[in-house]
């Protein structure tokens, strides 16, 4: 990754005589040209893999293992560091923003170091942040939630009353709408870091949203309830419920009034603790498997109403512009999308033989049923094993094994979500939404790797 983590546009349009349509979706492995996707045996991988033949010459001359230097030394006692923190080589794994991206790092955005982050877990330190107003310190003791409006109960907790409620627990990614937005236009950022770092997953654990309704006995009139933060920016968002119409009357569709609403949780703790304030302590609002604006942080009102807001958030922000030059507003869920987390332009290659190729897939919609990886520019593609648990608005692992030729390689994946929906190339996606907006850009990203080890972000755009 260079420095300024900027790379001049390169479109790779020779690529594109591959024939692929979203129909063409693989459902079983294919042959597969040479130099692509085959598995070694395993001593061959071994050596292949980067691991060397003759362990017998690290041993001393009775067989032993040599002495290093921490076998010599009493390490730290326990709680020398009583919440524990990564090694120190492990500096590097860390949160980025982008200095140009936005004025300040108050109405900021920090970025999820994928190509470090292992698993479908992000630890809670690496969870990339949004914030319009900065990070504030909610003090849990006087912190309470309103939940009021078109209810039959008017109702106000505190933290400890929330937590008599039962729980309900999940993993579940957020997204920021905004992920890869700077690519609309051409290769911006040489790093999955950047252009798929505003996202991540955690366990969440919290009150499901339907035993407050029960509790405040919601009116049948109510058709959207909007969520409330306590810090500087107030921030509003409408969340619709069971015959939600648009401000014009328009029904919203049946997905977003039929499912959203029954995952939504109030929640208080992620990955085993509470929140941490940058993501919304004591609580927030945890909307599954849509843009992660409507999880409102530090949540202080639930109000219960019979149409949307049309708030700042959903108007200036968080609409999408499309090709004829109007706006798509309420374009809630995040639809399936993948990426190709090794190999990156993070991290170069040390030459050719067996690696393994690995990724992340997901949802707002569901499970995903099935990915995808080509390593020729989307000219064959080979069917991902997909790495259990795969649960529903959760991150997916994917695996491929990939014996590099050394060659020059273009990695790319795309996902199928359990509704069928195919992730689309850029091309399909320019075709209809322009390159005008910002949001819900969840194109195939495609890495060339080059014979000399670097991999650069790339994008087949007529493909
Ligand atoms: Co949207």
């Amino acid at each position: 990754m260079s420095d300024k983590n900027i790379t001049v546009p390169v479109n790779i349009d020779e690529q594109a005589e591959a024939n692929q349509t979203r129909r063409a979706f693989l459902r079983k492995s294919v042959a597969v040209a040479s130099g692509a996707v085959v598995a070694a045996s395993a001593a061959a991988q071994a050596v292949a893999a980067g691991g060397q033949a003759n362990a017998d010459t690290f041993l001393t001359a009775s067989g032993d293992l040599p002495i290093v230097a921490t076998s010599k030394i009493l390490g730290r006692g326990v709680v020398s560091v009583p919440y524990g923190l990564p090694s120190k080589y492990e500096a590097s794994v860390v949160r980025r923003n982008v200095e140009w991206l936005t004025p300040d790092t108050i109405a900021s955005i920090s970025f999820t170091p994928w190509q470090d982050v292992e698993g479908i877990i992000t630890p809670s330190g690496l969870h990339f942040e949004r914030t319009h107003a900065g990070t504030v310190d909610v003090d849990p003791k006087t912190h309470r939630l309103v939940v009021h409006g078109l209810v039959e109960r008017p109702m106000i907790f505190t933290i400890e009353d929330l937590k008599r409620f039962p729980q309900k627990v999940g993993t579940w990614f957020l997204e920021c709408p905004a992920n890869g937005a700077m690519e609309w236009n051409g290769v911006q950022m040489d790093s999955v870091q950047f252009t798929h770092g505003m996202m991540s997953c955690s366990e969440w654990v919290g009150v499901s949203l339907l035993d407050i309704m029960k509790a405040v006995g919601v009116k049948k009139e109510a058709t959207w309830f909007y969520g409330e933060g306590g810090d500087g920016s107030g921030l509003q968002r409408s969340v619709p419920l069971p015959g939600a119409k648009d401000q014009f009357g328009k029904p919203l569709p049946e997905f977003d009034t039929t499912t959203i609403y029954k995952d939504i949780i109030v929640a208080y703790a992620q990955n085993g603790e509470a929140l941490r304030p940058e993501n919304g302590y004591p609580i927030r609002l945890l909307v599954p498997g849509c843009e992660a604006n409507m999880s409102v942080k530090y949540l202080r009102r639930i109000k219960f109403v019979d149409k949307p807001l049309v708030t700042y958030q959903e108007t200036r922000h968080y609409t999408d512009g499309m090709k004829d030059g109007r706006f798509r507003q309420y374009t809630l869920v995040n639809e399936a999308n993948s990426v190709v987390t090794f190999p990156v332009p993070d991290k170069k290659m040390a030459g050719k033989g067996s690696y393994e190729i690995r990724g992340l897939a997901w949802s707002g919609r569901g499970k995903i049923k099935a990915v995808d990886v080509s390593v020729d520019g989307g000219k064959t593609w080979t069917e991902a094993k997909l790495v259990e648990p795969v649960m529903s608005k959760c991150f997916t692992r994917f695996t491929l094994p990939w014996e590099w030729d050394g060659k020059d390689a273009l990695v790319m994946s795309r996902a199928m979500d359990e509704t069928g929906y195919v992730q689309p190339t850029l091309k399909q996606l320019i075709d209809e939404r322009g390159t005008s907006g910002i949001y819900h850009k969840n194109s195939i990203q495609t890495w060339k790797v080059n014979a000399n080890g670097e991999v650069h972000n790339v994008q087949l755009r007529s493909l």
